[in-house]
């Protein structure tokens, strides 16, 4: 397996990719996640990275590729599902020659298609695990435990980006700046675009049927 998961924030994208990884055996790959780290641990990628991300802007895509690239370089033959990665038409071109230089091609790019109002009350609702990133919601996903990951205990928190301004910047930002992609992935006959509106189950036997596994 080889794909990108594709879509605007709150879409499911790291909820999907926690599925298809557990299911498949490929490794999820977040750029969003590798950056929170890199800020938590305030290294030089994260000292960069954390105002772009508090206002929810995009860092920049040289920082990103570098990122993206080490990370699927350490994969060898294993697949991958990155998640957040491309959202710019340099960084789809980037991606595509990474891949050719080690003859492995994407196999599809799983568009996840919400409507605005969901995607607000789900990322304003949304409360994550900052050890092992699994993703929760006030609502929808409760964690067993209040405030607690069911997988690994770590305390969850309210991401700084999941505040009401920065939702708004965020979804400018992917109609603006990350939407064309949709466009660049279309030409390669590669798209498949996914209702993911619903159960959250029933979504990931959408994507699963929709790649044929
Ligand atoms: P990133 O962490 O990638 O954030 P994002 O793309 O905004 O996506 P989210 O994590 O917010 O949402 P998601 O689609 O994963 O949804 P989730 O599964 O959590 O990036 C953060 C920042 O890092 C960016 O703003 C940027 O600054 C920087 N960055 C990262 N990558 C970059 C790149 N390539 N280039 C430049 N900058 C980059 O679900 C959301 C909520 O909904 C959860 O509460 C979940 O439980 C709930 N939910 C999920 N599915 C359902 C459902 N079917 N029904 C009801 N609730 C659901």
């Amino acid at each position: 397996m080889r794909i990108v998961l594709f879509g605007p924030p709150g879409a499911g994208k790291g909820t999907q990719a926690g599925l298809l990884s557990e299911n498949f055996g490929a490794a999820h790959i977040s750029t969003g996640d590798i950056l929170r780290e890199a800020v938590a641990n305030k290294t030089q990628v994260g000292l960069l990275a954390k105002s772009y991300m508090e206002k929810g802007e995009l860092v920049p895509d040289e920082v990103v590729i570098a990122i993206a690239k080490d990370k699927l370089e350490s994969l060898g033959d294993k697949g991958f599902i990155l998640d957040g990665f491309p959202r710019t038409i340099p960084q789809a071109k980037a991606l595509d020659a990474a891949l050719k230089d080690i003859d492995k091609p994407l196999d599809a790019v799983v568009n996840l298609q919400v409507d605005d109002e969901e995607l607000v009350r789900r990322l304003s609702g949304r409360r994550v695990c900052p050890s092992c990133g699994e993703p929760y919601h006030v609502d929808s996903k409760k964690s067993e435990v209040e405030g607690k990951c069911d997988k690994c205990e770590g305390e969850l928190v309210h991401r700084a980006d999941d505040q009401p301004e920065a939702i708004r910047n965020r979804l400018k930002v992917y109609n603006d700046q990350t939407s064309p992609v949709l466009g660049y992935y279309e030409q390669a006959r590669i798209l498949r675009n996914i209702a993911a509106c619903g159960d959250i189950q029933d979504i990931f036997g959408t994507i699963t049927t929709a790649l044929g596994e």
